[in-house]
């Protein structure tokens, strides 16, 4: 697969932004930064611009992810990688994503923001929100670019198993991408899929921090590809993107310590996820409740609008999915604390 023939031709003719190295004690009269100390702080850096690619987050990322820098790119959340990856490679008016509804709505917010079109290949409701494999892959057309897979999937919770992604990544070969969002797996037993990157030419794989690591209010996301792939994405990057407090604070908490912490704390949320399925499916108020890979359910309620009332009295906010018209009556629910999921079921209990 010739990755150039994908990618959009003024992204090919971009210079790469290649940042000067810069050592401690150089004079820096290079950037229009002030010499000053902002507000007269001499124990802030702040008045000097951050890296433009910040190369010691990026090694300790490509450590923890298991893959070398070339092959790692990251971002302010993934939410900002799913942006970069349309604008690498889509056309506008000219090119079209394929998404799997219901599905994680900035797919297809970025696409319209970029004039990008939208193919649909609904997931199975009948069969527990599954995957249509074969739907997806005859839906692979010449102008289909890039195909989005979230799994586990953002509200359903369900997975799609590595083999289906294989038969979409074969049959896809030579004519889109496969995006697979693995924003859930640390939650899921489903295995990553990175390890396959330099097996498939056309996989890119989605991962954020800002879920089983706890650092949503960091932003900080990743897009793990082959190094042809990983070097055209760098090309649309912002460069100074990430903020020097930022890059300080990811670095101080991506320590081995900290990453078993990390795995403690995916288990609390998973055995809490158990507790809960099994919780709600006792109430009277629950007409069904979908088993979930992720840090959170969903639940179709008998009247959405009096448990949200009743939920919203007691404080809690829950994800609704007015967006879909199959989902009118579902709540996505994320799995808090022991105390908030029992007040969450206390709230829900004399509900009907
Ligand atoms: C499937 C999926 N992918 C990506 C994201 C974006 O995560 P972030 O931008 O915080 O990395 C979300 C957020 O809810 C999500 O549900």
């Amino acid at each position: 697969m010739d990755i150039k023939k994908y990618v959009r031709p003024e992204v090919l003719n971009l210079p790469t932004i290649n940042a000067p190295d810069i050592s401690d004690g150089m004079i820096r009269l290079n950037a229009n930064e002030s010499p000053q100390y902002p507000w007269g702080d001499k124990s802030s850096n702040l008045n000097r611009y951050p890296p433009i690619r910040p190369s010691t987050l990026t090694h300790k990322m490509a450590e923890f992810y298991s893959v070398s820098m070339d092959e790692i790119l990251i971002s302010r959340g993934s939410t900002e990688a799913v942006d970069i990856i349309i604008r690498t490679f889509c056309r506008p008016n000219l090119d079209r994503i394929l998404i799997t509804p219901p599905t994680f709505d900035m797919y297809q917010f970025f696409a319209n923001l970029n004039s990008i079109a939208v193919c649909e290949t609904p997931l199975l409701q009948e069969n527990k929100f599954e995957l249509n494999v074969s739907d997806v892959i005859n839906s692979i057309k010449q102008e289909i670019k890039l195909i989005f897979l979230s799994s586990p999937n953002n509200p359903c919770g369900t997975s799609v198993s590595n083999n289906d992604v294989i038969k979409i990544l074969n049959a896809a070969n030579d004519k889109a991408l496969v995006v697979l969002d693995e924003a859930y797996i640390e939650f899921s037993s489903h295995q990553t899929m990175i390890n396959m990157i330099n097996d498939y030419p056309n996989l890119i794989i989605l991962r954020t921090l800002s879920k089983a690591h706890a650092l949503a209010g960091a932003r900080c996301g990743a897009m793990i590809s082959n190094n042809k792939i990983i070097s055209i994405l760098q090309k649309i990057l912002p460069p100074f993107s990430f903020s020097i407090p930022n890059i300080d604070q990811i670095e101080s908490v991506l320590s081995s310590k900290n990453i078993d912490a990390a795995q403690h704390q995916i288990e609390t949320i998973i055995q809490e996820r158990i507790r809960l399925v099994e919780e709600l499916r006792k109430l009277k108020s629950v007409d069904q409740i979908w088993s979930s890979d992720g840090n959170f359910i969903m639940i179709k309620f008998n009247n959405l609008e009096l448990a949200v009332k009743a939920l919203n009295k007691q404080n809690i906010l829950v994800g609704l999915l007015k967006n879909n018209s199959a989902l009118t009556q579902c709540a996505r629910i994320t799995i808090g604390t022991k105390s908030e999921n029992n007040l969450l079921l206390e709230t829900l209990r004399d509900l009907v």
